[in-house]
């Protein structure tokens, strides 16, 4: 993995019409991207297979859509106007600012690169007989090197738990952490910077009231709770879903649409008995590692990080990690949030959010495990680790995008092997009957193969091509794009065909009997 392959994704991005620069007739705006029509319909998918895994095939979880502005009190109760910082450091030579924790983590990371490759020595040297759990415990550099790691992030954690930041400054500098630009370890002190957007609510500035572009879609969730329990006659414990947009005033925006100021996320807050807390969140990290290996990225992408500098409102806390083409890094968030978010807003709105508990025949406020994904961050995942160059027999190459299938953009290529003989109208026939359950597409330029390659690259999983014996016997060529083999098959198979490898539901059942061989 390497920048390398984060500059094809972005290129390749763009010219499949996946992603542009936001604004680029203006030179874009930094940080900030707009979806295209392949990605409209990618991004679209992922939210479908989010939505459905979660709502849709649990009963006892519902899904909301509120609103982005929220009342001002809301940031405060939450912790978000207080708390919500990052804690920033200035190279004084470059002027660059990074975020201290990152500088930290990215020189972690680097130690951790020394394991992985002490690992493939080791591997290459003992081939079958490496026994890489032994080699891990035994190996002095692995060893010399994993208490180094050890020793950093004990040190970070003591640090930001008694918020002092002159340690987190002493740190860096005991560490010779350089700026990757200047080069320099000329370092300001570390500041903490709230990262909420405000803007005014009313026409006239001096009579508005300062409000927030919500940071988080959790907490429209939270003032929301008691209305859709009531409303819904739900019984603790059950989840409220939402995916919506959230801002964060990033200082450091950057690689590509894995950390920006405008971005989406789908959130699920489960609302628990108090004490219950320690099982459902290891039942929701194991619910939502799962939901991200059934779409067959690679089981080896994808690893835990429990937190050491746990947020304001948390008790545990763990990130999924996926490697992005950067590395590891964060791709969703599991928290067991406590009870801090509702009996804040009890507290600040002066409202009661009990829940009344039947069983137990008393009232308490329940406790929340939140699962929390970054649509944004997901989509790059995706991306990221479906863009293939492969070599072919012919000594060609081809360039493949091998989205699974059920989220592809379109399904379905229908090509006429000429322009004329009624072909076209063949494959218009055929569109016009597949286009109510799949996403298709019409393309008669250019000679078969290069169309092949094009969607190939475009990520749909068929092309059918349409020639002059599909006029007498109402056949026509399939051609799977992960395995390039063509097959010859009746037009009234199609859907048939199609669907069992396209289909949503496919991917839920196949999800759901994954699930069913945990418990
Ligand atoms: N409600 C909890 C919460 O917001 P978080 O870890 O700050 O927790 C959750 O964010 C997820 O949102 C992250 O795992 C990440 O996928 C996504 N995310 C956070 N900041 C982002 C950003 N600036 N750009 C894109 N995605 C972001």
């Amino acid at each position: 993995m390497s920048d390398d392959l984060l500059k094809k994704v972005i290129s390749h991005a763009k010219e499949y019409g996946y992603i542009f620069p936001s604004s680029e007739i203006y030179d874009g705006l930094s940080a900030t991207y707009d979806y295209g029509q392949n990605g409209v319909e990618l991004k679209n998918n992922i939210k479908k297979y989010w939505w459905s895994s979660m709502v849709n095939m649990h009963e006892d979880i519902v899904g909301i859509d509120a609103a982005i502005f929220m009342h001002p009190k809301t940031w405060k109760a939450s912790g978000h106007v207080d708390a919500f910082n990052d804690p920033l450091i200035d190279n004084k030579d470059s002027k660059k600012r990074y975020r201290a924790d990152v500088l930290i983590e990215d020189h972690i990371a680097k130690i951790e690169a020394k394991i992985t490759k002490e690992v493939a020595k080791g591997l290459k040297r003992f081939g079958d007989d490496f026994n890489k759990e032994e080699f891990l415990k035994t190996n002095p550099n692995v060893l010399r090197n994993q208490a180094k790691i050890d020793e950093i992030n004990d040190k970070m954690r003591d640090a930001f738990n008694s918020e002092d930041l002159g340690n987190i400054k002493a740190l860096i500098e005991e560490l010779g952490i350089a700026c990757p630009v200047s080069g320099s370890k000329n370092w300001t002190d570390v500041r903490q910077f709230n990262l909420m957007f405000s803007t005014e609510m009313g026409s006239v500035a001096e009579g508005s009231n300062t409000i927030y572009l919500r940071p988080e879609t959790a907490q429209g969730i939270f003032v929301n709770y008691l209305n859709v329990q009531k409303t819904g006659r739900k019984k603790i414990p059950f989840g409220i879903a939402q995916i919506g947009k959230a801002f964060r005033n990033e200082i450091i925006a950057r690689q590509f649409i894995f950390r920006m100021r405008e971005f989406e996320q789908m959130e699920m807050q489960f609302f628990i008995k108090p004490g219950t807390q320690k099982e459902w969140f290891e039942k929701w990290k194991e619910t939502r590692i799962n939901w991200h290996k059934a779409l067959n990225l690679g089981e080896d992408n994808y690893r835990f990080h429990d937190h050491l500098k746990l947020a304001h409102y948390a008790d545990a806390a763990t990130d999924i990690e996926f490697n992005f083409p950067m590395g590891f890094k964060e791709l969703e968030g599991v928290h067991s949030r406590t009870d801090f978010d509702l009996k804040a807003h009890e507290e600040h709105s002066g409202k009661k959010l009990q829940y009344f508990d039947p069983q137990e025949n008393k009232s308490y406020v329940p406790y929340v495990i939140e699962t929390s994904i970054g649509l944004d961050r997901m989509f790059l995942a995706i991306m990221s680790s479906s863009l293939k160059e492969e070599a072919l027999e012919d000594g060609s190459t081809r360039t493949v995008l091998k989205l699974p299938a059920a989220l592809a953009p379109t399904k379905v290529a229908v090509f006429p092997l000429t322009k004329k003989d009624g072909l076209p109208e063949k494959a218009r026939e055929i569109i016009n009957e597949l286009k109510f359950d799949f996403n298709c597409l019409y393309e008669e330029k250019d000679a078969i193969g290069k169309r092949y390659r094009r969607q190939d690259a475009a990520g749909t999983p068929f092309c059918i091509t349409v020639d002059h014996d599909s006029l007498n016997d109402n056949t026509v060529t399939i051609r799977d794009r992960d395995t390039m083999q063509q097959e010859r098959v009746l037009i009234n198979d199609l859907p048939k065909i199609i669907g069992e490898k396209v289909s949503l539901a496919s991917l839920l059942k196949k999800l759901e009997s994954r699930e069913a061989a945990i418990v």
